[in-house]
C-alpha cells in the first residue's frame, strides 16, 4: 500500500480512531495503526467496531476521499512518520499502577523504525514522568532525532468527535518550539484556547481533572446519602450549590456514580503516583470508596421496598456506562447485575446499544437474566424497574403504560431522571438517589 500521511496514529480504540478522523476532518492525511487485524479491515471497510455517533459517516468520506488509510504493522511506515501520536490504552495493574505495556511496545517500535526528526505524542493518559522516561529510552539510540510532548484528550464517548473538533482547551506539553509548531500546526482550523506548557504539567493536567470531575460526583453523592437521611432533596441541594459561579452546576448530579473506562482507572493511578511519591492523595481513596457504594446504596433502595429479593424479577434499563456509547468498561451497570443476581432476584436487562457487550460477560440464561430489544418488554410482569443509565430513551418512556405493565410500581431510578411528584402522583413507589424529599411520601 502506498500513502503519503502528515499524522501517525497509533492504537485506535475511541480515542485513536477520533483523532484519526478528527485530523483527517482538519484536512491532514492520517495513517492509523492498531495491532487488531480484525479492527484494522473492519476500518478499512469504512466500519467502527463500536457505537460513537457521528464517526463512521465521517470515516468513510475520508476513506473515498484517500485522506485516511489504516494498518496494522507501523513498522514500515515510522521511518516516514514526522508525527505520531500515541493513542493505545493504558489500563490497571492489579495494584492500581498504570499498565504501560502498549506504550513500552510503542516506544520500542519507534526506537526501532524512527528515522529523522520524529516527534511523538503522548495522547493516551499516562503518569506523571512517563514523558521522561520515553525520552531516556529513544536516548539510548545513537543519533536519535526522537522527541516528546505531550498532548492529552479531554474528549468524552458519546460526543466524541464533536469534542475533538470543538474543545474547550488544547493543552501541548513540548519541550521545543519546534514541537510547538508542529501541534499547532496540525490543530489549525480549531478555534479555542492553547494551553502551552512543560510535558510534566501537561500530563497532570489530565489526572487532576478527571479526579477532580470524579470529586465533584462522589461529593455531591455524599451530599445524597445525607439528603435521604434529613429528608432533603440532592437535586436542588446541587442547583443551590451550583448557581455558585465558583462551583458551577457540572458534574454535580448524584446517582449510581461513575465507570467508564477512564475516571475510575486515571483515580487508581493517580493515587499511584502519590505513593510513589510518598505524598498524601487520601482524599482519591474517599472518592472511590463513595462510588462504590453506590451500588450498595442502589440495591438497597430495592430490598427496603420489596423485602427479600430472592425469586423477584427485576427491570433494569440502561447497561452502558452513559448514554450514547455501547462502552461497558467499568460500567456501574456491571456491579449492580453481580449484587442483584447474588441475591437471586431474575433480571430482564435492556440498553439500546450495549447488549452485545454485556453478554460476552453475562450470557443469556432465562428465567433468571434475559435480555430484551424493547424496554417495555423488560418492563412486563416485573417486580420493579431500575434505571441505570440515563438515555434519552427512558426519559421519554410512556409512563401509565410502564405502571399497567409492571406487577408492582416500584420505580428505583438510579440517575434521577424522572420527576419524584410525577411518578407519585402517577401512583409509582418511587425512589430517586438522595431524594429523601419524597423517599416517606406515599403517592
Ligand atoms: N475513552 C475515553 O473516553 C478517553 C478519553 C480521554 C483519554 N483516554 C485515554 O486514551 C487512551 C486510549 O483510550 P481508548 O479508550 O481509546 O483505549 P482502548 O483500549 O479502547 O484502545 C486502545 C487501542 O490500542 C491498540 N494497541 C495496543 N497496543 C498497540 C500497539 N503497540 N500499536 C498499535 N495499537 C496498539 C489496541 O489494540 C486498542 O485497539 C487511554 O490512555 C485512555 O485513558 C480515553
Amino acid at each position: 500500500m502506498e500513502f503519503d500521511f502528515d499524522v501517525m496514529v497509533l492504537g485506535l480504540g475511541p480515542v485513536g480512531l477520533v483523532t484519526a478522523v478528527g485530523f483527517a476532518e482538519l484536512g491532514h492525511r492520517v495513517l492509523g495503526v492498531d495491532i487488531q487485524v480484525e479492527k484494522v479491515n473492519a476500518l478499512k471497510q469504512g466500519k467502527v467496531p463500536f457505537y460513537e455517533p457521528g464517526v463512521e459517516p465521517a470515516l468513510q468520506k475520508h476513506l473515498r476521499e484517500h485522506r485516511i488509510a489504516f494498518d496494522h504493522d507501523a513498522a514500515p511506515w515510522i521511518p516516514r512518520a514526522e508525527v505520531i501520536f500515541v493513542c493505545v490504552g493504558t489500563p490497571t495493574k492489579p495494584s492500581g499502577e498504570a499498565d504501560l505495556s502498549a506504550v513500552r511496545s510503542v516506544v520500542e517500535e519507534v526506537r526501532r523504525h524512527a528515522h529523522g526528526y520524529t516527534l511523538v505524542v503522548e495522547k493516551s493518559t499516562v503518569p506523571v514522568l512517563t514523558a521522561r522516561w520515553m525520552e531516556q529510552e529513544f536516548q539510548k539510540v545513537a543519533d536519535h532525532d526522537i522527541e516528546v510532548a505531550s498532548n492529552p484528550e479531554f474528549l468524552r464517548e458519546g460526543s466524541a468527535l464533536h469534542d475533538f473538533l470543538h474543545p474547550d482547551r488544547i493543552v501541548l506539553g513540548v519541550r521545543s518550539s519546534r514541537a510547538e509548531h508542529i501541534l499547532r500546526n496540525l490543530y489549525r482550523g480549531i478555534e479555542t484556547e492553547f494551553l502551552v506548557t512543560d510535558i510534566e504539567t501537561a500530563e497532570i493536567i489530565k489526572h487532576a481533572s478527571n479526579a477532580f470531575l470524579a470529586m465533584k460526583i462522589s461529593f455531591i453523592n455524599m451530599i445524597a446519602d445525607l439528603c435521604e437521611k434529613t429528608d432533603a432533596d440532592v437535586v436542588d441541594v446541587a442547583r443551590g450549590m451550583g448557581l455558585d459561579p465558583r462551583i458551577g452546576p457540572s458534574f454535580l448530579r448524584a446517582g449510581l456514580g461513575f465507570g467508564g473506562s477512564c475516571f475510575p482507572k486515571d483515580i487508581r493511578a493517580f493515587q499511584h503516583i502519590g505513593q510513589t511519591l510518598q505524598l498524601d492523595f487520601e482524599l482519591l481513596t474517599s472518592i472511590l470508596r463513595i462510588n462504590e457504594q453506590r451500588i450498595h446504596r442502589f440495591v438497597q433502595h430495592f430490598e427496603e421496598v420489596l423485602g427479600d429479593l430472592k425469586g423477584r424479577t427485576l427491570a433494569l434499563l440502561g447497561l452502558s456506562f452513559k448514554p450514547n456509547t455501547d462502552d461497558i468498561r467499568e460500567a456501574p451497570s456491571l456491579k449492580v447485575i453481580q449484587a442483584l443476581r447474588a441475591r437471586g432476584a431474575r433480571l430482564h436487562l435492556h440498553d439500546p446499544v450495549a447488549i452485545p457487550n454485556v453478554q460476552k460477560l453475562f450470557p443469556e440464561s432465562p428465567p433468571d437474566l434475559i435480555y430484551f430489544e424493547d424496554p417495555y418488554e423488560a418492563i412486563r410482569d416485573a417486580d420493579g424497574l431500575g434505571i441505570i443509565t440515563e438515555w434519552d430513551l427512558y426519559q421519554t418512556l410512556d409512563l401509565p403504560r410502564v405502571k399497567s405493565l409492571l406487577k408492582r410500581p416500584v420505580v428505583v431510578d438510579g440517575r434521577n431522571i424522572f420527576d419524584p411528584e410525577t411518578m407519585l402522583n402517577l401512583g409509582f413507589v418511587y425512589r430517586g438517589m438522595g431524594r429523601g424529599r419524597w423517599l416517606r411520601k406515599k403517592s
